[in-house]
């Protein structure tokens, strides 16, 4: 066994999470340390990447819709940033999207969303069917109708993940290419970790970044362990040639039967089609069921999809919380810190989050947008609390 050295913060988990996490410490002159097999890698791997606040709006997450949208504001900044910071591009497309319906269910269900969004005072526009396809002449012709939602855009979760890696080691960053096995406790206090080849890292703070395997790691106490869960994601990826572009040129989303599904066009030619939602633990097998269910909606909304090379199959992991909301900031471990269980919403919340966790490792407070997010509330004594 051996000793590494110490970091004033120690980040396990090296996907956007961690990496915006470990990038805005260092930024703030912290001694930063990353412990990670695969940095860049994880759920964003395979992620669509829709910035999307509005469209994936659900009934009863208000609270949670607040920080979406604080996280969306942030984006243009958050991007320019990071290119300059690093030279790269990161495909974020001010696009906007369309949300579109077939069937009258389908229709009722988008009235629905429609008349919350209003209520939340957000912006979208419902159209007719015409109108839909006018904006999207690719669209099958029965689209019914569709919500326009001008403010939902998309970017590119590879190339973010990439710059953010660029970024963490032009600020300092240290990577430990290696699995973390064993949070380190001394005196009721988090003060590092122990990895897979029996290196002690020694910390000051340790922020447990990990997505859906946040919830594994050993050594961390039973009622401060983060009650996060994989949700499995399958998404194709498609090319599309020149000679067919632009063959969209918004996001395009639709439930079809009950299922989700949406198409996400890149700028460099990359049409994203998911996603899945399975809850079937580590699973990340990407079945002939999951793959056809996909291109079978995208067809019925899209049809020439079906003249497109069909380039990558992928599964991934989203860490999935209780209340389907992040876990942010400090836990009852004195020294251990969260941010995980972004489910959904990883990519879109990548800037508040580095955001959150860099104040509260500066001031030892979550800033107020950020205490509806604190993990105490999963504690025991919070749970069991009575209402007054
Ligand atoms: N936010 C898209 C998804 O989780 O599939």
């Amino acid at each position: 066994m051996s000793s590494s050295r110490t970091s004033d913060v120690l980040v396990v988990g090296g996907g956007i999470i961690g990496l915006v996490t470990a990038w805005r410490a260092a930024q703030r002159g912290f001694a930063t340390a990353v412990v990670e097999p695969m940095p860049g890698g994880g759920a964003a791997e395979v992620a669509a990447g829709m910035l999307a606040a509005v469209t994936e709006l659900h009934y009863g997450e208000q609270t949670l819709l607040g920080l979406n949208l604080a996280s969306a504001r942030r984006y243009p900044d958050f991007a320019a940033e990071l290119t300059e910071a690093t030279g790269q591009a990161l495909g974020y497309r001010r696009c906007g999207t369309l949300a579109v319906a077939f069937d009258a269910d389908d229709r009722a269900q988008l009235r629905e969303l429609h008349t919350l969004q209003q209520r939340s005072g957000l912006e979208s526009q419902w159209l007719n069917g015409r109108e839909c396809r006018r904006l999207e002449p690719m669209l099958a012709p029965g689209v019914r109708g569709g919500l326009r939602v001008d403010g939902d855009h998309q970017i590119d979760p590879r190339r973010l993940a990439g710059a953010l890696v660029t970024a963490c080691e032009r600020a300092g960053v240290v990577f430990h290419r290696v699995w973390a096995k064993r949070l380190s406790v001394v005196r009721e206090r988090a003060a590092g970790v122990r990895t897979a080849d029996g290196t002690d890292l020694a910390a000051g703070r340790v922020v447990l970044a990990a997505g859906s395997l946040s919830g594994r790691l050993a050594g961390v106490p039973d009622d401060v362990l983060p009650p996060v869960r994989p949700v499995k994601g399958q998404v194709l990826r498609l090319t599309v040639p020149t000679r067919y572009a632009p063959f969209l040129t918004r996001t395009v989303r639709a439930v079809v039967r009950g299922s989700q599904v949406y198409l996400v066009p890149r700028d460099n030619g990359e049409l994203v089609v998911g996603a899945t939602s399975e809850e079937l633990g580590w699973d990340t097998t990407v079945t002939a069921g999951g793959v056809y269910a996909l291109l079978r909606d995208a067809h019925e909304l899209v049809p020439g999809i079906t003249e497109l090379p069909l380039t990558e199959t992928r599964a991934g992991l989203r860490p999935g919380s209780p209340d389907n909301a992040p876990l942010l900031g400090p836990t009852e471990l004195e020294g251990l810190l969260l941010a995980t269980g972004h489910h959904r919403n990883g990519v879109l919340l990548t800037p508040v989050t580095g955001d959150i966790l860099a104040h509260t490792l500066t001031t030892g407070e979550l800033p107020a947008e950020a205490r509806p997010f604190s993990p105490r509330r999963f504690t025991t004594a919070a749970l069991t609390k009575q209402p007054a």
